[in-house]
């Protein structure tokens, strides 16, 4: 069952969306060479509680960070540690902040200092790709309408998109149905309504889809060691266009 939200809830939403989008850009901010990803992991970790919100992840399945952070060839659910950040790497960085009943859920990957053209082009590839996405996610449309545009926006771009791991329905729950998936075909799923919460969120990596997960138990690496990039909102169905809920104060998407 697919939950709809009620104005009251909408309004939380926004409000746990807010504070979620500004930790991540508060964390994409302190990106740069010799900073740690614990460091980083640190920082959200107390803007999120110093907003009287809690860090969705922490002890989520047992997960040990406030954030998910993953560098290069790691493409979500990297563990923040001592690992320092060196010029040239792009690091993904995923969190989420639970308030007032409601999690807020994105990510986005970042360069630290000057990257590489190429890498570039994944960044930009992938949120690009979001948001040719979510041209379908309106009222009427299919669930899988929005997984397809992805998949045909990123593979025209020469780049591949994550099979093993989807977006979701996010709300009371940080996971809630339906599953959203980033690749193939159009016109299947439930149709969309206004109030639905949902968490869209691409997973590309340069080389091929295949990815495999690290003795931690959580680090999502490529199989091939190709880069990887991840960018991802919570969003409300409307009437009309999609409402992005995981925006700052100053309307920053990232
Ligand atoms: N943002 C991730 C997602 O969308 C959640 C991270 S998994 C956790 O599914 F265990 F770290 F919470
Ligand atoms: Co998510």
């Amino acid at each position: 069952m697919i939950s709809i939200r009620s104005e009251r809830e909408i309004q939380a939403m926004r409000k746990a969306g807010r504070i979620t989008a500004q930790a991540r850009a508060l964390a994409g901010s302190m990106v740069a060479p010799g900073v740690t990803t614990h460091e980083i992991d640190t920082a959200v970790r107390r803007f999120i509680e110093s907003h009287g919100a809690k860090p969705s992840f922490l002890g989520y399945a047992g997960y040990p960070g406030s954030a998910c952070i993953s560098v290069n060839d790691e493409v979500i659910h990297g563990i923040p540690g001592g690992r320092k950040l060196v010029e040239g790497d792009i690091v993904s960085i995923d969190v989420g902040a639970y308030i007032g009943g409601f999690h807020g859920d994105c990510a986005a990957t970042y360069a630290c200092g000057g990257i590489s053209p190429q890498a570039q082009k994944l960044i930009d590839v992938t949120q690009q790709s979001f948001w040719r996405g979510i041209r379908m996610a309106r009222k009427g449309c299919r669930i899988s309408d929005i997984g397809h545009e992805i998949q045909k926006y990123v593979e025209e771009n020469g780049f591949s998109v994550v099979r093993d791991y989807v977006g979701h329905g996010v709300g009371a729950k940080l996971h809630e149905p339906p599953e959203i998936r980033n690749y193939g075909p159009a016109g299947h799923g439930p149709r969309l309504v206004p109030g639905m919460t949902l968490a869209v969120e691409p997973m590309v990596n340069a080389g091929g889809w295949q990815v495999r997960v690290l003795p931690d138990g959580w680090t999502v690496k490529t199989l091939d060691g190709s880069l990887a990039a991840h960018y991802e909102n919570t969003i409300l169905i409307t009437e009309g266009d999609p409402e992005i809920l995981t925006v700052t104060e100053d309307g920053a998407y990232v």
